[in-house]
């Protein structure tokens, strides 16, 4: 076809033709595709694209994919765009999930009438898809870690100090010297589009008004471009980073990410396979028997290279003069080996409780940091995420040593409830909770937060006072 001829329309009836695995169409944002030569190699499985094949996949696709995903087919597997005349009048009648959504939105509160990150949550489940909300709230197994992440914290109680000035408090900090207005940070997290069609853009956004760093998703649903096209200049953004079993392409990427403006590169290394996430793979009617690496409840593992060790590191730091936070450590040994390889900071955490059910809270973690190894946490930058919903749990990290603590699904339920301002009001919550968790506690700035400050259930101090 040359430039001055207008495409060949497709039409629908030829789509709808195309229905197997020899020959597999589908139609996506008006443009009809042949999927055949992916068909085995389709990272979500070769069921979705034979389901959606010779019909309109665009709703199926959208949320999941960045725009830039379909650059990745053969350029003749393009067909060209379906002949609108040609497509039958829907005649979808509205599903009693749309019926559900559509009310719990004209009933939606304002942002601020969310008064907890709870409030937020009930909300996010109210609103989303089934499967949305399967996808983002989903845990591991028995979902044990994940409710041991939450519990950790509440087996820390304060000692306060009430007879300290406290009139002005500060709350800032930084993270490998990027300036936070506050110590938290939007934990990476894949598929923002699943719940707001602007994705991870809003998270951005939002992390910029309320000054703090964001790591994006390699799984993101938002493409590079487009979550570069919203970043404010020299807006802190990290870049979570899944080795890829195929090295080059990692390489590619890690290269792009520099270039692109990025502030760091977070290596999560606690995802070699996807867990066994059963409300994720109930909620798709996804109940096949599964072999140990071939669960497909999410994207993480999707990929991920399972020969990569601690001594990989420096092959990253040199392909790139960006720092390294190595993002999953769940031991004291870890913890040694990822500085020793020359990571610049490392974050505790064991992916929200969606990987290895029994895997320790972060909050523990980090005790066994602190009493193992407590020069790690004054010489190096230590991270936390998992089960925060409260100030006081951001606190009683940094009590015990951490620098910044993450929120994984709290944002993305920001987002799926209200979009941009949902986000804004769940960072907004937490400054609160945590100004006022800092004044009851009698300290105005986050250095004076020692191991003092804190005791374990009911252990004397945890600090020599
Ligand atoms: C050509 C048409 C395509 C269609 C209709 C399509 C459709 C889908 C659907 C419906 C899912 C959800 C699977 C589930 O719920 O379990 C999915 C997942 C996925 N697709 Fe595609 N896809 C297409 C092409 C691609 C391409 C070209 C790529 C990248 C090379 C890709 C990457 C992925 C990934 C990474 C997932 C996993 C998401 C997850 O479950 O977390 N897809 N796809
Ligand atoms: C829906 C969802 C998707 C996630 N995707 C990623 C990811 O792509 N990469 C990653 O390193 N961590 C991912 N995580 C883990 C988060 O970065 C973070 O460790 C975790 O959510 C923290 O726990 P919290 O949700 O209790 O705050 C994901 C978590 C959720 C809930």
């Amino acid at each position: 076809m040359s430039n001055n001829q207008s495409p060949t329309l497709v039409a629908y009836s030829e789509v709808q033709k195309h229905t197997t695995r020899d020959s597999c169409w589908v139609i996506i944002n008006g443009q009809v595709y042949d999927a055949t030569s992916i068909i085995d190699s389709h990272p979500g499985g070769s069921a979705v694209l034979l389901k959606n094949a010779g019909k309109d996949a665009t709703k199926a696709f959208a949320p999941i994919h960045p725009p830039d995903t379909l650059a990745s087919l053969p350029p003749e597997a393009h067909i060209g765009p379906v002949d609108p005349r040609t497509i039958p009048e829907s005649k979808d009648e509205p599903t009693e999930e749309d019926k559900r959504i559509a009310k719990a939105v004209e009933n939606l509160p304002p942002p601020e009438a969310a008064l907890n990150l709870r409030d937020i949550e009930k909300l996010a489940e109210s609103v989303l898809t089934s499967t949305a909300w399967a996808y983002y709230r989903s845990a591991g197994d028995d979902e044990m870690t994940y409710d041991e992440n939450a519990a950790a914290f509440k087996r820390f109680w304060f000692r306060p100090r009430v007879l300290n000035k406290i009139s002005k408090v500060s709350t800032a900090t930084s993270m490998l010297g990027c300036p936070m207005s506050l110590p938290i940070f939007i934990s990476p997290a894949a598929l923002a589009r699943l719940g707001h069609p602007d994705g991870e853009m809003n998270l951005v956004r939002a992390a910029n008004t309320e000054g703090i760093v964001m790591g994006l998703s390699n799984n993101a649903s938002c493409s590079i471009d487009e979550v570069m096209s919203v970043r404010q200049p020299n807006q802190p953004l990290f870049f979570q980073l899944y080795m890829n079993r195929d090295r080059s392409a990692s390489e590619t990427l890690i290269k792009r990410v520099e270039r692109t403006g990025f502030k760091a590169i977070m290596l999560t290394v606690d995802a070699a396979v996807p867990g066994k996430r059963e409300r994720d793979q109930r909620a798709k009617g996804d109940v096949s028997v599964q072999g140990p690496s071939h669960g497909k409840s999410g994207t993480a593992g999707l990929g991920v290279a399972h020969e990569f060790t601690g001594a990989d590191i420096p092959w990253i730091h040199s392909l790139t003069s960006l720092p390294i936070i190595i993002k999953g450590i769940q031991c004291v040994e870890d913890a040694e080996m990822a500085f020793k390889y020359g990571a610049q900071a490392i974050v505790l955490s064991n992916h929200g409780g969606r990987e290895l059910e029994y895997s320790p809270a972060p909050m523990t973690t980090l005790l066994e940091l602190y009493s193992k190894r407590p020069d790690i946490l004054f010489r190096r930058e230590v991270y936390i995420d998992g089960g925060v919903t409260r100030g006081t749990d951001v606190i009683k990290a940094l009590c015990l040593g951490a620098r910044a603590v993450g929120l994984g699904r709290a944002p993305l339920y920001g987002n799926g409830v209200w979009g941009e301002a949902g986000v804004l009001r769940v960072i907004q919550i937490m400054r609160e909770e945590i100004e006022t968790c800092m004044r009851l506690l009698g300290v105005t700035n986050l250095d004076e937060l020692t191991p003092a400050l804190i005791r374990y259930g009911d252990q004397p101090a945890l600090a020599k006072l």
